[in-house]
């Protein structure tokens, strides 16, 4: 699997040079969890943060967007250096057009989905996205139990792609680190990210290596 550490777990004083930290310690790209304190209950980082650590690394910026209304802050997010934009089909915006937005920008797009929401919700947008990403914990926070019961989710989308002969990308994001790394690799999953199995680790390049090796 790729490696997309989430900033979420760094320490915001220092979130440039925890993004170098990353990228040396082997990060494939950089999980950024943009909040708004209304789609979930809590608040992080927006456009300008972004625009700010942009000249840290050279790494792709996968921007995960957990707000309500995505459409209205993509020309900011892709002004601000991402190179991957994502957002959650349960938001507000009109997701054909947010997609389009995005890949007008000449970024990536990709949806989101909660884990309470089913694979199908994000098959009429297989055809126009570069990754769908799985959601194994509630979003909002960090550091929550990984939910092993999303893994049949992620398997269904993987089957879908594969039946249309599409080349999107699966990605995964909360609560995987060394003793859940297995489970995400066996269902398909391309690309995980991590937070606290990377952030809180000892050793990051180790982390980083050791989620790599499924
Ligand atoms: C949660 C975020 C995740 C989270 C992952 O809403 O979308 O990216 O930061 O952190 P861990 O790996 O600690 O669950
Ligand atoms: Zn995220």
């Amino acid at each position: 699997m790729k490696v997309a550490p989430s900033l979420l777990s760094c320490d915001f004083a220092k979130m440039g040079d925890e993004i170098v930290r990353v990228d040396k310690a082997g990060a494939d790209m950089i999980h950024l969890d943009v909040m708004d304190g209304h789609f979930v209950p809590n608040l992080t980082i927006g456009p300008a943060i972004i625009k700010s650590v942009r000249k840290y690394t050279s790494l792709p910026f996968d921007v995960h967007l957990m707000i309500e209304h995505p459409l209205d802050y993509i020309d900011a997010f892709a002004d601000a250096g991402a190179d991957i934009i994502t957002f959650h089909v349960e938001a507000e915006s009109d997701i054909r057009e947010t997609i389009e937005k995005i890949k007008s920008r000449g970024v990536k797009p990709g949806v989101v989905v909660k884990p309470k929401t089913p694979a199908e919700a994000v098959f009429p947008y297989l055809d126009d996205v570069y990754m769908v990403l799985v959601m194994t914990v509630e979003p909002g926070f960090g550091g929550q139990k990984f939910m092993a019961d999303m893994m049949p989710k992620v398997g269904e989308i993987k089957a879908e792609i594969k039946r249309r002969g599409l080349g999107v990308l699966v990605e995964a994001d909360g609560g995987i680190a060394a003793d859940t790394a297995e489970a995400a690799a066996r269902a398909g999953v391309d690309i995980c990210v991590s937070g606290t199995g990377v952030f809180k680790a000892e050793d990051a390049a180790q982390a980083i290596q050791f989620l790599k090796q499924f």
